[in-house]
């Protein structure tokens, strides 16, 4: 039975892990959605992506979503794409850490405002244990935001950006400890 305790406490931290920092839908947009009136610019701002989060675009079937280079979201150049989507119900899963742009398949829309640029961070907590760093950038060119040394911070940064469900990881931890002792006795 003592040799089962250990592993019991560290399943339970690998699950206050995986809860703490599971990935986050975020429905563009809110309510409002993938839409030329809604004030993408306010909605991304206050938002922090990792890598793992999943954005989920919703449309009217008229509409579309289109990934494109920097330079093609800041000229509205729909052209050239990484990926379109169409169907009015759509989501994209941040694959890598980096700048993500989207434009509406429709430039008129995209010259009204209908953009939206994700800052991606490569949040360590996320990353499976000896899985490759993500690549930065891929497919985008030039453009490669992110310094390895970022994506190099210590473990604390990710507590703070998780930081909620530390108090999960600390019950979890107490719980354990309770276990331990109770055998012990
Ligand atoms: C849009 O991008 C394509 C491919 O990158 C380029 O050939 C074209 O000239 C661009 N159009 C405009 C209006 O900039
Ligand atoms: C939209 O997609 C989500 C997830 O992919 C799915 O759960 C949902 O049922 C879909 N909604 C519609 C209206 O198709």
């Amino acid at each position: 039975m003592g040799r089962l305790l250990p592993v019991l406490v560290f399943g339970l931290a690998v699950l206050g892990f995986a809860l703490k920092c599971s990935a986050t839908t975020y429905t563009v947009g809110d309510t409002s959605g993938w839409d030329i009136s809604t004030d993408l610019n306010t909605w991304s701002n206050d938002k922090k992506f990792n890598v793992g989060d999943i954005l989920w675009f919703q449309y009217s079937s008229s509409n579309s979503v289109s990934q494109v280079s920097k330079e093609s979201f800041e000229s509205c150049n729909t052209t050239n794409v990484v990926k379109s989507y169409t169907g009015g119900n759509t989501t994209v899963t941040l694959t890598h850490a980096g700048d993500w742009y989207f434009v509406s398949g429709n430039k008129l829309y995209c010259l009204g405002g209908m953009k939206l640029h994700a800052e991606v961070e490569n949040n360590q907590a996320y990353a499976p244990a000896g899985a490759p760093q993500a690549a930065t950038g891929s497919g985008q060119g030039d453009h490669l935001p992110q310094p390895t040394s970022k994506s190099n911070i210590p473990t604390s940064s990710a507590f703070i950006n998780c930081g909620p469900n530390v108090f999960l990881l600390a019950i979890l931890g107490l719980i354990a400890s309770m276990l331990y002792t109770d055998v012990k006795m």
